[in-house]
């Protein structure tokens, strides 16, 4: 059973590009906790979903796939992101390219999916703690976490970094595409009526934008030092 009294969780929440999965990242290391990447796990039932060629709008089917998932994140060098398993194939690469985001957020919006994912993704709050990275982790998975940040950067700064990324992956990208792109993704993500991507009332909000990650992250690990510490 999750228990928020023995395990201390930090989550970090989001929109995509805030720069939160360094965030997490580091601070998981730093702290030597474990690390649970949420958006991975919607992305892999999505990938999971199109190859089993079940309906993006069958929710009782996609919840079922969620419930059953055989996933395994296999711990790569500190720091690093985990090797993703699915039923024993390494899906590292295709988890985490764009067309698996867009399969993520159409699974994203069922309930059942989300209800599916929320034992599992409580599954990883164990000792010594856990860094969760996510939308909804502060204002539904772990609403008793011991410090909830909320990350945000200008659309324009995320659709920058976002294009880095991708073209140092060797994808081709166009900047002008994937700032549109972001910025139908925030409006779907902030106004869908389950687990919309809002901070916690008890949220402290940190801008990224002009900011070295550097720079983020020790404001970050002062905020949780000063919290887990006292
Ligand atoms: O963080 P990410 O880009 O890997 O997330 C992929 C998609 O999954 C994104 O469209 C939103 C969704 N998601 C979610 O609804 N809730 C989460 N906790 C994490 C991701």
């Amino acid at each position: 059973m999750f228990d928020t009294h023995t395990v201390p969780v930090v989550t970090i929440d989001g929109p995509s590009g805030s720069g939160k999965g360094t965030i997490c990242q580091l601070l998981a290391k730093e702290l030597g906790w474990h690390l649970l990447d949420s958006g991975a796990l919607y992305r892999i039932v999505g990938l999971a979903a199109e190859r089993k060629g079940l309906g993006f709008d069958d929710a009782a089917a996609l919840a079922d796939l969620a419930a059953n998932l055989n996933v395994e994140f296999r711990p790569s060098e500190p720091g690093e992101p985990s090797a993703v398993l699915l039923d024993h194939e390494d899906i590292s690469n295709e988890v985490r390219s764009e067309s698996s985001g867009t399969l993520a957020s159409k699974v994203a919006i069922h309930q059942p999916v989300r209800e599916a994912l929320k034992s599992l993704q409580r599954s990883f709050a164990k000792a010594p703690g856990l860094v969760a990275d996510g939308r909804d982790m502060g204002t539904i998975v772990f609403p008793a976490a011991a410090v909830k940040i909320y990350l945000i950067a200008s659309a324009e700064e995320r659709a920058q970094r976002r294009y880095q990324q991708l073209i140092s992956k060797g994808e081709s990208v166009n900047l002008a595409a994937l700032l549109e792109d972001i910025q139908q993704r925030d409006q779907r993500d902030m106004n869908r009526s389950i687990a919309p991507l809002k901070p916690a009332d008890d949220a402290i909000v940190i801008d990224s934008s002009g900011t070295a990650i550097a720079d983020v992250f020790s404001q970050v690990l002062s905020q949780v030092q000063a919290r887990i510490q006292s």
